[in-house]
């Protein structure tokens, strides 16, 4: 199924997500769902707290870089009980969206590299160095599992320029082509 995408002013995006154990429920079809909301939407990442659920769940598609990076042509993860324990002095400025906040772009700072314990979707525990595409979106999606959201590291004159748009969202007043829930 596709799952309704959470949109900004919803207290599920603000909690901080709790870690999950193997015997979840209906696991590996939870992830494949969440594969078919990320493709409908066009996104390249979705962590549960976006379709309403506040787990530690996070999963990443960075196949739409594959032509410039050749190595992210399979590149689809799944993240569990991620924790990202190292990031890089090394900083760079890209220009994000999240699905959660429909028709807004701004450019977000973030570590190049990252290290990060997690389980895959076998609940096989990695320890891993991440850079480039993928540690940018395993960071914006790792905000999600703890609460965050990609305007939250705006500078404040910026946040205050965009505060009407924020509002709106959180009224519901928004345009987009995927399903939406509030
Ligand atoms: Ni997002």
């Amino acid at each position: 199924m596709i799952y309704p995408i959470v949109i900004y002013g919803s207290e599920t995006l603000r909690n901080k997500s709790v870690d999950i154990t193997p015997d979840y429920p209906d696991f590996k079809k939870l992830i494949d769902d969440m594969f078919l909301t990320l493709e409908e939407a066009e996104g390249v990442g979705l962590a549960a707290p976006q379709i309403g659920k506040n787990i530690r769940l996070f999963i990443v598609d960075c196949t739409p870089w594959a032509e410039e990076d050749p190595s992210l042509a399979d590149y689809r993860k799944v993240f569990v009980n991620a924790e990202i324990y190292e990031r890089s002095e090394e900083t760079s400025l890209f220009e994000e969206g999240c699905l959660s906040l429909p028709g807004l772009h701004e450019n977000v700072r973030r570590s190049v590299t990252i290290r990060m314990r997690y389980l895959d979707e076998n609940f096989v525990a990695h320890d891993e160095e991440f850079t480039g595409k993928p540690a940018r979106v395993i960071q914006h999606e790792y905000d999600h599992i703890e609460g965050k959201v990609f305007t939250d590291h705006l500078a404040p004159l910026r946040r205050n320029l965009i505060k009407s748009k924020l509002q709106k969202l959180a009224r519901g007043s928004y345009r987009c082509t995927y399903k939406t829930k509030r």
